[in-house]
């Protein structure tokens, strides 16, 4: 058994059901997906709960004897390589930590096919794989071989390639056509591509013409309603002898506008601080949280070129904004044309900043729009 969260309020992946607030009709929409042979397509925002949502899902599959799970974040990797890699990696931990008296004669055949090396964490023991080669041909064997091993097994396997929308990034020719035909040649394995990256993951699934159009159910996760998240939070609170109004838990969804990562990174401030939970706590706690990503934040002006900063800045202190190229905009913020305006907000767009939303500009992160409404 894993030891209790001294704190209910988790700010890094998933613990348990207890801990993880409402999701219940996303989750059962997924897991009735997953148990109809479907394969699903989850995007949303950045850390408003995806990870955490497959992990839910996978608490629950794993219970059922007839799943095996397999997880792969894709953001660190550049080539199909890469993929294979990581894919390869969750294989071996999988099975390894389901037979537990190390790695047996099967994983072991199971890695000389896919022509890989393995090595071991020195600290931590985990086993990781390694290819030797560094082929795009090579990989496509191997991940052919890696899916043939998983649809081979009693259990259907069901495996989230998380930021999926890293793979058109990759120099390989084509590996979103690729991945799609193994997709389709082991029709038993579950596929769940989940990713940040509104428009790409769109365009993937849905454009015409892409090899993935229309090849899975398409989530849209959008922030978890605030009367359940307010009843998750004052439930917490009270467990442990602790109140918390309303009125505060308001200020702090409308503060974060219920970017579930900065809910839960307020909540765990207030819940570990003895002190009465005042307004003033929590204006205080929000200048805190700031002033610790100040350094992140101010990072991203160096990033960025004089333009691009300044628009980003209009854009937070009016966000939402539906026409920032019309004249009262570009005035009110000192942009010379239309045409600066436009390049920027491209540019911004392609560096995830800035997101476009139902006709609507928001900032991507809650905090740094915050950070700039009161710095500049
Ligand atoms: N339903 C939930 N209840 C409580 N905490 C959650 C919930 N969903 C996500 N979180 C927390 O919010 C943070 C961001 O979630 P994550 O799943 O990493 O977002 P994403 O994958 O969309 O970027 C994590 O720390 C996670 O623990
Ligand atoms: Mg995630």
């Amino acid at each position: 058994m894993k030891q209790k969260p001294s704190n209910p309020f988790i700010l890094t992946g998933y613990y348990s059901p207890e801990y993880f607030c409402d999701r219940n009709e996303e989750y059962a929409k997924l897991s009735e997906a997953i148990k109809n042979e479907r394969n699903v397509t989850l995007f949303s925002l950045r850390r408003l709960g995806k990870t955490a949502l497959i992990q839910h899902l996978f608490y629950f599959l794993e219970k059922d004897n007839n799943y095996i799970t397999l997880y792969a974040d894709i953001l660190s990797t550049d080539s199909l390589q890469s993929l294979t890699q990581k894919v390869a990696t969750a294989v071996v931990r999988k099975f390894g930590s389901i037979e537990k008296r190390g790695l047996s004669q099967k994983i072991q055949d199971f890695i000389r096919n896919i022509g890989a090396g393995i090595e071991f964490d020195p600290v931590s023991g985990n086993p990781s794989i390694k290819f030797t080669y560094a082929d795009y041909h090579q990989s496509k064997l191997s991940l052919h071989t890696i899916l043939e091993f998983l649809s081979n097994q009693k259990q259907t396997v069901v495996i989230a390639l998380d930021e999926f929308q890293q793979i058109t990034k990759y120099q390989d020719e084509n590996p979103e056509a690729f991945i799609r035909s193994l997709v389709q040649e082991f029709p038993g394995i579950r596929f769940i591509f989940s990713g940040s990256h509104r428009n790409i993951m769109i365009s993937l699934f849905t454009g015409h013409g892409q090899p993935f159009y229309r090849s899975t159910q398409i989530f849209e996760l959008l922030p978890i309603h605030p009367d359940e998240y307010s009843r998750f939070i004052k439930y917490h609170f009270k467990k442990a002898n602790k109140t918390i109004k309303q009125e505060a838990i308001n200020q702090i969804f409308d503060w974060t506008n219920l970017q579930t990562y900065y809910v839960q990174l307020v909540c765990n401030r207030l819940y570990s601080s003895n002190e009465n939970i005042t307004m003033e706590l929590v204006q205080d706690t929000f200048l805190k949280i700031l002033e610790e990503e100040q350094a992140v934040f101010s990072n991203y002006r160096n990033l960025l070129t004089s333009v691009q900063w300044r628009v980003l800045v209009a854009l937070s202190k009016d966000a939402p904004v539906s026409e920032p190229t019309s004249g009262a905009f570009l005035r009110k913020h000192n942009i010379s044309s239309t045409s600066t305006m436009s390049t920027a907000i491209k540019a911004l767009q392609e560096k995830e900043l800035i997101i476009k939303i139902k006709g609507q500009y928001i900032i991507h992160d809650t905090l740094l729009m915050r950070w700039i409404q009161q710095s500049f």
